[in-house]
């Protein structure tokens, strides 16, 4: 096996980090861009350089080289140093890949995955450039708002099974939006995670495999956080939680939950099986029966009534003739 890969190009450096990390333990203290400089190991202009940066990012950081900097309020950044210190013990806590900005987490992960890294390892971004959606579609992920995380996986189960992962994702993802925020999430089978009738958010999980076994799985998550606004094209089909509750939610509180739910419900997946996913998802999914539902895959349009999933997690159809069909792919959207 090649060795593992750590640092990858584009990676934040550590140094902002520990800029970050410098201003916020003194919060609301000018600190001399000389004495940043100094902390950090860094010229002064280029303390100056990624206070702009941070800035672009969301981070309230006031002052200017002559003055020193100071924070006005500590940011919500996805910062590796302050994650693995909520995450200790946890699977995801120990190899952690942040990004101010990339092109796709999932991408970084597949890369990662073909280079030997080992299970656990997760991908952060606070921005993508070219998100990745289900069916070749991009996933919108402005800057420093929502959640776009990617996770690698190495489980001892055959291609079959990985789909489970995706819905295993939903509702890990659920369970942290309510136990954070109150608010009820609907999962839309496969991957849709769904608010006030929109989309939430999604997940997009990718594999290298053998026939008969998985070599490694990459489960990359998003969900919209605290968008204010979305590109006139997704205005009517887009939401965030911000958008639905009226106040800001912290990314980081919400992506540590995440991580724990996730390792919960992953561990229990591959202790009991495919029917800790599938009767789980039967309960709390509104889609998984009794709903009128157009599909389509390509080929084929139908409509039918949702009546509950297979055992592999595959969605099974009752057509408008009485037969039942098992949709392995494609869109499924509720009648109107
Ligand atoms: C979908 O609903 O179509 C799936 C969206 C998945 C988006 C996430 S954001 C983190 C990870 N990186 C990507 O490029 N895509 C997934």
């Amino acid at each position: 096996m090649p060795k593992p890969k750590t640092t990858l190009p584009g990676t934040t450096d550590r140094r902002i980090t520990a800029l970050v990390t410098l201003l916020a333990e003194n919060a609301t203290i000018v600190i001399s861009g000389a004495r940043i400089a100094r902390e950090i190991g860094v010229s002064r202009s280029t303390v100056w350089r990624w206070v702009e940066r941070l800035r672009e990012l969301g981070v309230r950081a006031k002052g200017h080289p002559r003055t020193g900097y100071f924070l006005e309020k500590v940011p919500d950044l996805l910062t590796p140093d302050m994650l693995k210190s909520r995450l200790k013990g946890s699977l995801f806590g120990k190899h952690i890949h942040h990004f101010l900005k990339t092109d796709s987490t999932n991408r970084v992960a597949m890369q990662l995955g073909y280079a030997g890294e080992p299970e656990g390892a997760v991908v952060i971004a606070e921005e993508q450039t070219a998100g990745r959606g289900r069916a070749g579609r991009t996933w919108h992920s402005e800057r420093g708002t929502g959640i776009y995380v990617t996770l690698l996986l190495r489980p001892k189960i055959s291609p079959v099974q990985a789909p489970l992962l995706t819905m295993m994702a939903g509702l890990s993802a659920r369970a942290t939006i309510q136990a954070q925020t109150g608010m009820s999430v609907d999962l839309k089978w496969p991957n849709d995670l769904m608010l006030a009738g929109k989309k939430l958010g999604g997940i997009l999980t990718e594999m290298h495999a053998e026939p008969t076994r998985v070599r490694f799985v990459i489960v990359g998550i998003g969900f919209n956080v605290n968008q204010e606004k979305f590109p006139a094209e997704l205005t009517a089909i887009a939401t965030s939680l911000r958008a639905q509750s009226g106040r800001t939610h912290s990314r980081m509180e919400l992506l540590v939950r995440l991580l724990r739910e996730f390792e919960n419900d992953y561990n229990r997946f591959l202790r009991e099986g495919a029917t800790s996913v599938t009767e789980r998802f039967e309960a709390v999914s509104s889609y998984a029966r009794g709903k009128q539902v157009n599909v389509s895959n390509g080929a084929e349009h139908y409509s039918g009534i949702t009546a509950g999933l297979s055992p592999e997690g595959l969605l099974r159809v009752k057509r408008e003739a009485g037969e039942i069909v098992t949709v392995i792919a494609g869109d499924v959207k509720e009648a109107s």
